[in-house]
């Protein structure tokens, strides 16, 4: 894969090499990100950012992730805030856009939305979550999540043991990690969800394909037994046709610490992609699980700043160039975890 000037539209477009190079372009960022050292390496680079369905760390991290290169942002958030909502068609707003901007993020509610907004686009297009489709930058952050939390372990990529619960059907994160999965060796994946909501057959073919071994059940305790990762999802609400129909599936799969304690191995790690949903009712991952060390749900939304700031610096060409225009931060960084 060749990253300047591409889009990012799929995680299929990554190979191994790919996933290497950005990760050894993150873990350079993490000075920055963490304001040990500041760059303006992007000075004078402008990101479009446009996001019409809700986000808070999507949204927030790739502009900060800009911002933390030297960047500016301009957003618009909402259809109702966009020319969109006067019957603009996503062709006239990529052609304009582009004339602003170096690079462009999207987050948009239909599939393949993006990809139609990039083949019109002047400039790279990152997709931000198209539908219940793609969310491939999500699966990055959490791969380099899954592979720092493992740091120390015997057990690595390869031969990774992970489960997978919630909604497979519309979560496009579970989608898109699914998918970078499959460039790795051996795994033990375990999906559960209820019988409505599996994983499309696609996504799962291509994991057996990999030769990886794919349990789907609707058992949650067995489903989770026996695994280095957890990864709990939301119920996609916003893909049902009503909140009454997702209130069938909301609070079936809930894993607190007795349901932890019980099921899992002692350091299972615990991830999700965020938002999860605290309502009485929801729960999948119950506030009770905060103060368990296993629990990587901050340090993987943590780990978007430095995976979106390395695909920006690989997709504008300028990672080897970000420590030339580095300096000292002269503001008070410490921070509380
Ligand atoms: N994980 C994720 O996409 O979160 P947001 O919806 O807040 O961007």
């Amino acid at each position: 894969m060749r990253f300047a000037g591409s889009h990012v539209l799929s995680i299929s477009q990554f190979d191994r090499a790919a996933v290497e190079q950005l990760f050894s372009v993150a873990d350079a960022m993490r000075p920055f990100a963490h304001r040990e050292q500041m760059t303006r390496v992007l000075d004078g680079a402008i990101l479009g950012s446009m996001f019409f369905e809700p986000s808070t760390r999507t949204r927030i991290s790739f502009g900060s992730a800009f911002n933390l290169l030297g960047g500016e942002v301009r957003e618009t958030t909402g259809f109702e805030h966009s020319a969109i909502a006067k019957g603009e068609s996503l062709y006239d707003t990529a052609r304009v856009l582009s004339g602003y901007s170096d690079i462009i993020v999207m987050r948009h509610p239909e599939d393949g939305s993006v990809a139609e907004f990039a083949a019109a686009s002047r400039v790279p297009v990152i997709n931000g979550g198209d539908g219940a489709n793609e969310h491939p930058s999500q699966a990055l952050l959490d791969l380099y999540t899954i592979r720092l939390e493992l740091a120390g372990r015997s057990r690595g990529l390869d031969g990774l043991r992970i489960a997978m619960v919630g909604d497979l059907r519309y979560g496009r994160t579970v989608h898109s990690l699914s998918k970078l999965l499959s460039l790795f060796t051996g795994l033990q994946i375990s999906l559960v969800s209820p019988e409505a909501l599996r994983m499309p057959a696609e996504v799962v073919d291509e994991l057996r394909s990999a030769g990886h071994q794919v349990l789907e059940t609707e058992a949650l305790e067995a489903g989770i037994a026996d695994v280095d990762i957890v990864y709990s999802t939301r119920i996609q609400e916003e893909r049902f046709a009503s909140r009454e129909e997702a209130d069938i599936y909301r609070g079936r799969f809930r894993l607190n610490q007795s349901v932890y304690t019980a099921n899992c191995e002692p350091n299972t790690v615990i991830m999700h992609p965020l938002p999860r949903d605290s309502r009485e009712g929801a729960r999948e991952l119950d506030v009770d699980l905060n103060d368990n060390p296993n629990l990587a749900i901050f340090r993987q939304s943590d780990n978007g700043v430095v995976i979106r700031m390395a695909l920006f610096a690989l997709i504008l060409d300028v990672a080897d160039q970000v420590e030339k225009h580095s300096g000292p931060v002269n503001w008070f960084t410490e921070r509380r975890f």
